[in-house]
Parts: C-alpha cells; structure tokens; sequence
C-alpha cells in the first residue's frame, strides 16, 4: 500500500471506499465499518399514542431529546429525536379533529416546532423567534381542517433548523379522512418513505458540514425511514408509498430499476384529479409525492432497486423492494381521484414578484441567500395578503447571482397552485395542491393561492435549510 494511500482515512461504505469528509481531516480513527446493502430491513416509524382524548381533541406529548441509536451497523450515533427517536413518530389526526401537541425542550438547544403544510394558527405555527428554551414546553394547536394529505412536522429555530433537523428532529403528521379514496391500498399496504442523506463519522456521529451555508448540508449516505438502504418485502399487489424528501439540500430523481412508472396520486396537499403516470419522480427538499407501485407485474423472487439519478456512488440506490409473496389485491385507484377546483387567474386582486437570489457580505460566510435583495427581518413582512384574498406571486431565481442553484420555495399556511413554469404549463404531477415548488437556475413559476385559513404572521422560505439559516426567509402578514 503506497503511503500515501491511508487506509485509515478512508470509510468502507457498501463494498465501496467513500472518502469520510470528517476523517480525511483526521479527527478520529476510523473502524472501517462495513454498510452492507439491503441488508436491513425497512423500518415504518411508530405512530405516537394520544396521552388522551376528548369530543373534540386528541392531545399528544414529545419530549425533544438526545438518544443514542443505532444506524450503522455496529456504531452508535447521537441524534436529537422527538421522542428520542430518528425520524420521530408519526402522528396520525383526522380531518376536523382537534390536534394538541405538548413539545417540550429536554436539548441543549432552543427549539421550534412547525407543522410543514399545515393551516395553523400563527402561534402554534413555528415562527423562528418563537422559541422553546431548554427545559421549557409549549403546546402546539392544529385545528386539521384542511384535506388529507401526507404533513410533517420538523424543527423551525431561528438560523439553526438545518443543524437541528440534520441531527433528527422531524416526523410525518398524516391527515386522514373518511373519503379519501378508500379504494386505495391502505393499512400494512401504505408505506411512508423518509429520505434523509447524511455524513458520518468513523465513530458513527453525524457530521454536520455545509460550508458556510452556501450549498447547503449534504451526505455521502442516504437513509430511508432512518436506515442505510433498507430492503422491503412485497406482495404481488398494490402499494400506496407516501415519499417525504426530508433532506436538508439534496435533491433526488427516483427511478424503478424494472423501468416501471410509478403512478403518482398525491402531492403535498392531498389527493391529485386523477392519476398520473411518471418514470421519474423528482423530490425537492420537503416536496412530497404519493405514487402507487404495482407489484402483480413481476414474478416472485423479483428485486427492484429504487434508485436516485442524481449524484454518484453511494446515493445510486436508495433501498430494495423484493417481491416475496402472492397476494390477492382488491384495492382499486380510481380514474378520477379527486375533485380540484382551479384558482383562476381572473380571481387574483394582485401580483407580487419574488425573486431569490444571494448578496456577497465581504466577510463570512461570502454571500448571503436573499429574497427580493434581502436578508430576513423577523419583524418586518415582505407581503400582507389581506385575509380571503387571492393572489399571483411570481417567483424567480436570480440569473446573474442566483449562482445556479435550485430553492425550494414553501409557503406557510396556503396551499397554492402553479399557473405557469418558465411561461408554460406546470409539470404533470404539479397539477395538485402544493405547498413547496422547486425554482431551478433561471427559472420562474406562478403560483397563486386564497390567503385564508387564519390571520397572522407567516413564512414563506427557500427550503435548502442552510438558505433558509442564511437569510433565505421572509414574514409575510395575513391581515
Ligand atoms: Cu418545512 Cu417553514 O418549513
Ligand atoms: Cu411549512
Ligand atoms: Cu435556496
């Protein structure tokens, strides 16, 4: 072995050697642990118990908190969990029914809590001043009262919500009720899929780098539901899969090894018109899709690898689906799924035009990631959408500074619709409720949405975290 090449310094990651970021700086020793590949199998996380119930409400109780895990095999890691727990548990409401959620801090870090795609009111929405102090608890209202649709609830503090999900806090909230296509596969038949890549160390302790928050924090594995590429076993049925891209600045293109479509049914706020076949599904950071994978088509005995077209090595794969069991299937995805009414144009009482885009500082970090040439003030609205009103906002990614990378954009509180992509139509799986659309270099997409729901301080906010920790974030007042 040359003596150049150590061998400490590099990490065994899937038959692989993947340079360890942390390592190669020689911080510690590595243990040349070895990440065999669809080995483990896929874990769902547990759905949160209600510490009790009334007519009208369900109350819940989290305590943030540190635990020690494990995700790879033989390493312990240190994660910050609801409930201790990497991704947090699920928490399951019912459309109508009153959510009350306890959260108390037992980290050494402020925390704040935001239902992502929820119609909350503005003090239970996680704003990033409105902090739970260590030892402190604040209980989080949400009324649901809005559709169905795959929620998920993370932390939201004030320039450090990329470090604080990165070490875990996030969980799925699902919203269900009684309509919404009960033909389709549910039960054991409906699989939440988390997608989260991080860095490791040697010792198994994430590492948190992301370069002073230019492009944001990005890992060399990709877990799913908390593991390393997970293996399922399938029937030869019907699956609805509810995909949550939980990253903080990864973007994913996911593809079927078999070259199958997936048939998308949802996107963030519920149920799509109808269903819409895609080879390749693209998931920004916290975008959400619902596809169905029929399983029938394949002799037992398959696997199918779910893989990601962007990016090399480790990240190709994401987990393993193996077809080991026939089963008979009497789920049914109807050809018209939902009905969406469109927000239409002439609706619209007024335009506002956001561009995102960066301002060197002269200092560090180098730039700072804006919105109309702004940094954010937390006491000073962008926007204020007078309540019921309906609105065009028009975004854009800056060309000149936007140094060719893709935002995210996530409202707060609405749900919106896409008028129009770079001057044509959305994407076909666009053409649903969403409440986070990406805008890639010198794109510009128009969305529109009825402010309604409650009245109040909001956000609106580039969901790479490290562009949000970094300015990328603006109030906007509903009055
Ligand atoms: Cu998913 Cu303001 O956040
Ligand atoms: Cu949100
Ligand atoms: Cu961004």
């Amino acid at each position: 072995m040359p003596s150049n090449f150590n061998r400490r310094e590099f990490l065994v990651l899937g038959g692989a050697f993947v340079a360890g970021h942390a390592i190669a700086r020689g911080q510690h020793p590595p243990q040349g642990s070895r990440v065999a590949r669809f080995q483990l199998p896929l874990r769902i996380p547990p759905v949160l118990r209600p510490v009790r119930t009334d007519d009208t409400t369900d109350y819940y109780e989290i305590s943030q908190r540190e635990a020690e895990v494990e995700i790879l095999h033989g390493l312990r890691t240190d994660v910050w969990g609801y409930e201790g727990i990497f991704p947090g548990p699920t928490i399951k409401a019912r459309r109508g029914r009153k959510v009350v959620v306890k959260q108390t801090n037992r980290l050494a870090v402020s925390t704040v809590v935001h239902l992502h795609g929820g119609v909350t009111p503005s003090d239970s929405d996680g704003f990033p001043t409105d902090m739970i102090m260590p030892g402190e608890s604040k209980a989080y209202v949400y009324p649901n009262n809005q559709r169905a649709a795959t929620l998920w609830y993370h932390d939201h503090a004030m320039h450090h919500t990329g470090r604080n999900l990165y070490m875990g806090l996030a969980g799925l909230y699902l919203i269900e009720d009684d309509h919404e296509a009960n033909s389709l596969p549910h039960g054991e038949y409906d699989i939440p899929l988390i997608i989260q890549d991080r860095r490791f160390d040697a010792d198994g302790s994430l590492v948190y780098e992301h370069g002073n928050g230019y492009r944001g924090a990005k890992g060399n594995i990709v877990l799913v539901n908390g593991s390393p590429w997970p293996r399922m076993e399938v029937a030869t049925r019907k699956y609805r899969f509810r995909f949550l891209n939980a990253s903080n600045a990864k973007i994913y293109r996911l593809l079927l090894s078999s070259g199958q479509s997936f048939v998308q049914i949802a996107t963030e706020g519920g149920l799509l018109p109808k269903p819409v076949p895609i080879r390749i599904l693209s998931l920004a950071m916290a975008e959400r899709a619902e596809v169905i994978i029929d399983f029938s088509v394949y002799p037992l005995g398959t696997s199918l690898v779910l893989q990601n077209l962007n990016g090399k090595g480790a990240i190709e794969e994401i987990m393993r689906l193996d077809v080991v069991r026939r089963e008979s299937d009497d789920s049914v995805v109807p050809e018209r799924l939902t009905v969406i009414e469109p927000l239409l144009e002439k609706a619209a009482v007024r335009t506002r035009e956001f561009v995102f885009g960066t301002k060197p500082t002269f200092g560090l970090p180098p730039v700072v990631w804006t919105i109309n040439g702004k940094r954010f003030e937390p006491d000073r609205p962008i926007a204020e959408p007078r309540y019921g009103d309906v609105e065009i906002w028009h975004l854009k990614s800056d060309k000149e500074l936007g140094l060719g990378m893709l935002h995210p954009v996530h409202l707060h509180l609405v749900n919106f619709q896409i008028l129009e992509r770079n001057g044509g139509p959305p994407l076909p799986h666009e053409r649903g409720w969403k409440d986070t659309v990406s805008v890639d270099k010198s794109e510009n997409v128009r969305i529109i949405a009825r402010f309604d729901g409650f009245k109040g301080r909001y956000l609106m906010h580039c969901h790479n975290l490290e562009h949000e920790d970094h300015h990328m974030m603006a109030r906007f007042d509903v009055i």
